[in-house]
């Protein structure tokens, strides 16, 4: 088993997930402010601090998606960020891609970027501590898009960005977001998903990539938020399975969901389900942000003194996901 692989497997093993913590600070502001918490670096960290360092982290969060002020930041005189990760065993992990452009010669598409002087950051990031990456790619469905150049263009920087980080001995997130914004249909996202991911793993193939040492962060099959044709969670599981098992090549260890834009509940039902009717040999988990978090940074914001209650609350969303991540969730235990 090669290092990389074991690094996946380990933030991925029974039932483990992983939170997408790595909001940019405009994000993060957005967050706060919709709370009524101003976004300055200490509360950003206070918030973020609180969650770390929750019951939950060793059982159930096997790796943290970080951005560059929080990996860089101090818990304590003579404790960062990735230490306090690392002492209740979850792996820092952080987002290198600097953000969605507007896509040259289709302008209502973007491109992601953050290729420039990537290797040299990388080198600076797994000092810091960080032993896995994320690099977002985003799609629009619409009658036109995404367009082949999009699709094209975004699956070569996936590619890129991935050579460079198993360079620095990390795990590459491949994380190709098809989203949810839209009227189309569950078929148009299924369609319009295995197109994209295929693409992607044309090119991570052509830049030599070694596939045991990837997590790949799709989507779920779903219609549209504008749809009138919404489907159900035991579609959208039958048609997430079906999409990855057409797409995925099977030497990747797992798979992390985004949440994407899902109610807390949802994201969860979604993958429990898709555990139950698990048909692949993929390890089929969570890599969410908003679902992980919404209700703790409702309640924080109460309160942002409030350590035990908002990690009851982080506590228990964890523990639902990790069930659903083995298919052992079921709605009684939201009680
Ligand atoms: P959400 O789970 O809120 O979609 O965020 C996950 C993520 O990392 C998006 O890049």
């Amino acid at each position: 088993m090669s290092e990389l692989n074991s690094i996946a497997l380990k933030i991925l093993s029974d039932g483990k997930g992983i939170l997408a913590a790595d909001e940019s600070t405009a994000t993060m502001t957005k967050r706060l402010e919709s709370v009524s918490v101003s976004s300055t670096p200490e509360n950003r960290l206070l918030f973020r601090k609180t969650l770390f360092s929750s019951k939950s982290m060793s059982s159930c969060i096997g790796g943290v998606i970080l951005y560059d002020e929080t990996i860089k930041q101090k818990i304590s005189n003579n404790k960062n960020v990735p230490e306090l990760l690392n002492s209740v065993n979850s792996i820092p992990g952080i987002k290198v891609d600097t953000g969605a452009k507007v896509l040259a010669n289709s302008l209502n598409e973007k491109i992601t970027e953050g290729l420039d002087g990537l290797r040299d950051r990388l080198k600076e990031y797994y000092k810091l501590g960080a032993r896995f990456t994320k690099w977002r790619g985003v799609y629009n469905i619409t009658k036109e898009y995404p367009s082949k150049l999009a699709i094209h263009s975004n699956a070569h920087s996936l590619a890129r960005y991935s050579a460079l980080v198993q360079e620095c001995n990390m795990v590459p997130i491949v994380e190709p977001e098809v989203l949810m914004d839209g009227k189309h249909s569950a078929q148009d996202c299924l369609l319009k998903t295995s197109e994209v991911i295929k693409k992607c793993f044309e090119e991570l193939i052509l830049h030599k990539i070694d596939l045991t040492g990837i997590i790949l962060k799709p989507n779920m099959i779903w219609a549209g938020s504008g749809s009138d044709k919404k489907i159900d969670s035991n579609e959208v599981a039958k048609l997430t399975i079906e999409c990855l098992k057409n797409s995925v090549p099977s030497e990747v260890p797992g798979i992390a969901f985004l949440s994407g834009g899902q109610s807390e509940i949802e994201a969860t039902q979604n993958l429990n389900l898709i555990n139950k009717e698990n048909t692949t040999n993929f390890i089929m988990s969570y890599s969410y942000g908003r679902a992980l978090q919404q209700s703790a940074l409702k309640h924080w914001s109460k309160n942002i003194n409030d350590v035990e209650g908002t990690q009851n609350i982080f506590n228990h969303r964890a523990k639902m996901n990790t069930l659903a991540a083995q298919g052992k969730w079921s709605k009684e235990l939201e009680n």
